[in-house]
């Protein structure tokens, strides 16, 4: 348990505002069932985002486009039935919101009624300015995604750290004073130069969570099964691994395996 969860009331997009007011910082976290996501938000989480990343860590594609709006609905029913502190974002699938803004409306109004979540998110400014804003108008609040948005990966060809060039950064940060000046209550950055992003976080009200963004940030993210060390072969530079839950499944599963082969399992007392 965290020890900064004395304060057992749910988190709200207002508290999140106020915890930035206040210099305390966000801690956010992907999850995607019920199981995980209870331990997390036992464990003092504020933020979990049902991640478009499951298309990733669960389903084990190469890239987040193939996620469904049912299918990030289902993880978000899963995590919603186990969270009672956390703030839940779900993430709108590549899409549901770019074609045109009465679809992004419609997709956003499923997510909400369907999973009893708190809010979502989407990746990109201006080109998205429309869809935001419609979102907005039925009191669904939003949250903004800029940098490298993995959405957009066949635009950028690669992973690299985003927006190092002046213009990609200019872009950013006049993209981020829309989002805010069009009413999304928070900001995720990934994975773009740690000053920017200090930069961008000193300049907004709202908070700004990053992901390989620096500590400059109000707050941070990482994907569970990449800090948990449960997605073994993914090690960039911004990832703290927090367990080898990889190994320990491994090892625990090998041990039962040889237990059953063996004859050790079940025992007497494992038993009828
Ligand atoms: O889908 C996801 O997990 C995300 C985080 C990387 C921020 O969008």
């Amino acid at each position: 348990m965290s020890t900064y969860t004395e304060d057992k009331r749910k988190v709200t997009t207002l508290r999140l505002i106020e915890m930035k007011r206040r210099g305390e910082k966000i801690a956010m976290l992907t999850a995607y069932d019920y199981s995980m996501a209870k331990l997390i938000d036992e464990a003092g989480m504020d933020v979990i985002l049902v991640g478009d990343s499951a298309s990733n860590v669960m389903a084990g594609n190469v890239t987040t486009l193939p996620m469904t709006l049912d299918q990030m609905i289902y993880h978000g029913k899963s995590v919603m039935r186990a969270v009672k502190r956390a703030l839940v974002v779900v993430d709108m699938p590549f899409g549901t919101y770019q074609g045109n803004s009465k679809e992004a409306l419609f997709s956003a109004i499923r997510i909400m009624k369907e999973t009893h979540a708190d809010c979502i998110k989407l990746e990109g400014g201006a080109e998205v300015r429309e869809s935001i804003e419609r979102i907005l108008t039925a009191g669904i609040p939003v949250m903004g995604h800029l940098g490298l948005t993995p959405q957009s990966i066949n635009k950028f060809g690669s992973y690299t750290v985003r927006a190092r060039e002046e213009a990609e950064a200019e872009k950013l940060i006049e993209d981020a004073k829309l989002l805010q000046e069009i009413g999304c209550f928070a900001l995720v950055l990934e994975k773009i130069p740690a000053v920017l992003a200090a930069k961008v976080a000193g300049m907004l009200d709202i908070p700004v969570i990053g992901i390989g963004a620096g500590n400059g940030c109000d707050g941070q993210v990482l994907v569970m099964h990449d800090m948990l060390g449960i997605n073994k072969g993914f090690s960039p530079r911004f990832l703290r691994r927090y367990a080898d839950l990889g190994t320990i499944i491994n090892d625990a599963v090998a041990k039962y395996v040889d237990d059953v082969k063996t004859g050790d399992f079940p025992n007497e007392k494992e038993q009828y």
